[in-house]
């Protein structure tokens, strides 16, 4: 079996609920299963709130995850039209992965939730993409051959599965996102397959 890595940040459940279907859209894929894992919050400077292991939900990540993986999905809210801080320190403490090329090679997909429909999602996608590429990563994107891309009016981008929110947050997932988060995980579970090969 390939194990794709469905790794992500999630302050209010929206990005974790896009992980859970790119989850679903990688075991469709006969072949490849999801490994689904998180990481802890960090301190913003002004709270110097400490992050214990969930009781509930996926554990956080760990470097041997990423070594085990066949392809990685990571995703994260949009921060200021960026990733947010807990997804980039926990990218930050892989210099050693970094060092053996231990991504080198394997496939990669992004993605990401906003507050307001023009809020950064684009520039928060191709953040994260900067240091997949530095670790020799290969960027999957979502293709307009998924129709969704033309229809929707909320998220989906060819950079990535997106989700509009709202500023409440309480935007359900819509249709067509759905389908493009089912999709980018088929397809990043099908290139890594045909990369194994
Ligand atoms: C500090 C901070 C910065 C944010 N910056 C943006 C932004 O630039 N654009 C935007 O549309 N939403 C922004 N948001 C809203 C989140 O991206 C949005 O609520 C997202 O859906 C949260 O995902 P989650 O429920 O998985 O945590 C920001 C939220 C916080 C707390």
């Amino acid at each position: 079996m390939a194990e794709i890595l469905v790794l992500y940040y999630s302050a209010g459940g929206s990005v974790r609920r896009m992980a859970e279907l790119i989850a679903e859209g990688v075991e469709r894929t006969p072949g490849a299963q999801a490994r689904l894992r998180t990481v802890p919050r960090v301190s913003s400077g002004f709270d110097r709130e400490v992050s214990p292991v969930p009781e509930q939900g996926p554990p956080y990540g760990e470097h041997r995850d990423l070594e085990e993986c066949a392809g990685l999905a990571l995703g994260s809210p949009t921060r200021f039209g960026n990733m947010a801080a807990p997804m980039k320190a926990f990218l930050d403490g892989t210099g050693p992965l970094w060092m053996k090329g231990t991504l080198a090679g394997k496939p990669a997909c992004v993605f990401t939730s906003t507050a307001s429909l023009h809020g950064g999602q684009e520039s928060t996608l191709i953040s994260m993409m900067l240091p997949l590429l530095h670790h020799g990563m290969l960027i999957v994107g979502l293709p307009y051959t998924n129709a969704e891309l033309n229809a929707t009016r909320t998220g989906g981008t060819p950079y990535g599965a997106s989700h509009f929110a709202g500023l409440a947050d309480d935007q359900p997932v819509s249709d067509a996102e759905r389908a493009l988060c089912v999709a980018q995980g088929r397809r990043l579970a099908e290139v890594a397959l045909k990369l194994a090969r």
